[in-house]
């Protein structure tokens, strides 16, 4: 059983204050679109769900006058480094594990370049995966944060992509025990 699920995650208000600010819309496709892909990237549905979810909560305002302003924007983000400390400290304080909540805190410190110095690094499975995911869901002039949902029916996207997780994992467990 997961201690921390993502309907846990979506009620917090921390997620709610945060992750709304940035598109909760968003964040659930980016996390349905990294379950998806997580067999692809050989990793963990429930850690790529937890890092698509919470990958944008270090997102601060970024308009001024009602005008997005993207190159000041780009200059002055910090929005992974803050994300990556916020979702650690909200994991640690749900008592998800420390492993876990350190892997989802670097997949969201790397799941974009615009903060780093240039060069190629090189990026772990659940790094590279929250990245693609992220990509996917992106539309021109950032319009994917614009997105709305109502929060019911973004409980229920939630609540179901929760239990394809535990499926999956109930499925990883037998083929293991089969072996
Ligand atoms: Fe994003």
């Amino acid at each position: 059983m997961r201690k921390v699920t993502l309907s846990i995650l979506v009620e917090h208000p921390i997620v709610q204050k945060y992750v709304g600010r940035s598109g909760l819309e968003h964040a659930i496709s980016v996390a349905e679109k990294a379950v998806e892909i997580s067999g692809d990237y050989g990793v963990s549905p429930d850690l790529a769900a937890k890092a698509g979810l919470l990958h944008d909560i270090g997102h601060y305002e970024w308009y001024q006058n009602g005008e997005w302003d993207f190159e000041t924007y780009k200059e002055n983000d910090i929005h992974a480094i803050k994300g990556a400390a916020r979702a650690h400290k909200l994991l640690v304080r749900l008592e998800e594990s420390l492993p876990n909540a350190k892997e989802i805190a670097l997949a969201i410190l790397l799941h974009t370049d615009s903060y780093l110095p240039a060069g190629n690094l090189e990026l772990h499975p659940l790094q590279k995966l929250v990245a693609v995911a992220d990509t996917f869901d992106e539309e021109p002039n950032g319009g994917h944060h614009y997105r709305k949902i109502d929060f019911e029916l973004a409980k229920q996207r939630i609540r179901k992509l929760d239990q394809k997780i535990d499926q999956m994992i109930r499925s990883d467990q037998s083929i293991e025990q089969l072996g």
